[in-house]
């Protein structure tokens, strides 16, 4: 039985205009306008809606062994939140420890989604250690169809990987052809700067923020772009969060290193005022880089809107009330993270397209087709034409609401954002055709969702 969405205006990062949309067996099959109605059609009407392509979050974590905690959702409560906020895809981070065999955690993650998400996934792979087997496990995991690999310059001994490592994960992406993510921050002045604060007895969490400054994260963005640049390989600097680390991005992006970059929602909503609330309520918002002060917001807006950053994901990572207070006597055991999927696309459309500071080709652009390009999905996910998935987001420009932990779906018993008011929400959600939301409900099939294998994508070698 087919789908047809008629009243609504298509929006791409090249186009905007009103046609009807026609899917048959998962994909759009028809755009136009008085289309043929075939008995049995379903219809949507999306009168005075936005039709956008299902966005897509480029960095994820759910489940995730981290901090002496695991993150407290499951694939079934992110993928279920993440559609009825817009979002029809995520790439989740697969963070096998140094400890572990990275094959090995390779299958565990995919087990563990398995069956178990409602909407499309795919992993970026992390090398947390480099050794002997690294080069036929990964290729392995390439031909697999998970087609970016993650680094961490940060959390030394746990999912860190030294220069040296860093080096040859370069090389070997470079071969693939795969694109390396990484988080950027010197992990060696981390751990220094953490052992003199505590040693000066501060332990809250608003020493968190002076334990990782701008410049440690400027120092690992530019480490990551110089070996990018000396050995060819493709790159993507997650979470970036600050104005010195920009700087050290665009340099590096107008000499012609292939990297691109990503900002966070709390990175661009939240300040670090927020976590120098006393106790609970400040660890509530440690993640890192932490929180900034509020006078990078202006630079990461509008090199957002240039393009100078490429791509707005959430580093979705919950952990509870509970697991926050593990860090009460010290800030270095606070579980690092803010949970965000479920509003990352509202609170876009809120804060930058209806507050003047994101155009709205640039909306979709940075929250689905560039993800989808830069990720090797395009032009299955990340548009709306001909054969591509029926991911589609009906929104509703007219909505009003307010985000609390009361009426969220994710596994958790706060919200970073509570009482952000929004403008906007979707209506109707579709996953490769089927409806699965429709006005902030889920309604669809619980473990649809399917893993995305990606073909390689940049500079192509032998795999
Ligand atoms: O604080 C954060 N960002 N937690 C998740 C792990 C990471 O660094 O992305
Ligand atoms: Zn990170
Ligand atoms: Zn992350």
């Amino acid at each position: 039985m087919g789908l047809l969405i008629r009243g609504g205006e298509i929006v791409t990062p090249d186009t905007r205009y009103k046609a009807e949309i026609y899917v048959e067996d998962q994909t759009v099959t028809t755009i136009g306008k008085d289309l043929p109605v075939p008995s049995g059609t379903d219809i949507i009407d999306a009168t005075g809606k936005w039709i956008f392509p299902g966005f897509i979050d480029p960095h994820v974590h759910i489940y995730l062994p981290f901090m002496a905690t695991f993150a407290k959702d499951t694939h079934e409560t992110a993928s279920v939140a993440a559609l009825i906020g817009g979002t029809t895809t995520f790439i989740e981070m697969c963070c096998p420890s140094r400890s572990e065999d990275a094959l090995a955690g390779y299958h565990l993650w995919k087990e563990k989604a398995e069956g178990k998400s409602a909407c499309d996934y795919a992993f970026h792979m992390t090398v947390s250690r480099f050794d002997q087997n690294s080069e036929t496990q990964l290729r392995e995991i390439v031909r697999d169809g998970t087609t970016s690999f993650k680094i961490f310059l940060s959390y030394k001994n746990f999912f860190g990987v030294d220069d040296g490592e860093m080096y040859q994960t370069l090389i070997l992406a470079k071969k693939l052809g795969v694109i390396v993510a990484a988080h950027c921050e010197n992990a060696e002045l981390v751990g220094r700067l953490q052992q003199a604060l505590l040693a000066e007895g501060k332990t809250g969490p608003e020493w968190h923020e002076p334990s990782r400054p701008e410049s440690v994260e400027a120092e690992g963005t530019a480490r990551f772009a110089t070996f990018l640049e000396n050995t060819g390989a493709s790159g993507y600097v997650v979470h970036l969060s600050c104005l010195p680390a920009l700087k050290a991005a665009v340099d590096a992006k107008a000499r012609g290193v292939r990297l691109s970059v990503e900002v966070v929602l709390p990175h661009l909503l939240l300040e670090k005022t927020f976590a120098e609330r006393a106790g609970l309520a400040g660890m509530q918002y440690v993640m890192s880089p932490p929180l900034r002060h509020k006078r990078n917001q202006p630079a990461l807006w509008n090199a957002l809107a240039s393009g100078l950053i490429d791509a707005v994901g959430t580093d979705h990572c919950p952990f509870d009330n509970e697991q926050k207070l593990l860090g009460k006597n010290a800030f270095t055991q606070i579980p690092n993270g803010i949970p965000g999927i479920e509003e990352r696309v509202s609170l876009m459309y809120t804060y930058g397209v209806n507050r003047g500071r994101l155009d709205l080709h640039r909306f979709v652009d940075a929250l689905s087709t560039r993800p989808a390009k830069l990720f090797g999905l395009f032009p299955r996910k990340g548009t709306i034409a001909v054969g591509s998935d029926a991911d589609l987001i009906i929104f509703d420009p007219t909505y009003r609401g307010v985000i609390s932990a009361r009426s969220q779906h994710i596994n958790s018993d706060y919200s970073g954002f509570e009482g952000f008011a929004v403008e906007g929400r979707p209506a109707v959600v579709t996953v490769r055709g089927k409806i699965q939301v429709r006005d902030g409900s889920f309604v669809g099939e619980r473990g649809r969702g399917q893993l995305l294998r990606r073909e390689p994508i940049v500079n192509c070698g032998n795999a």
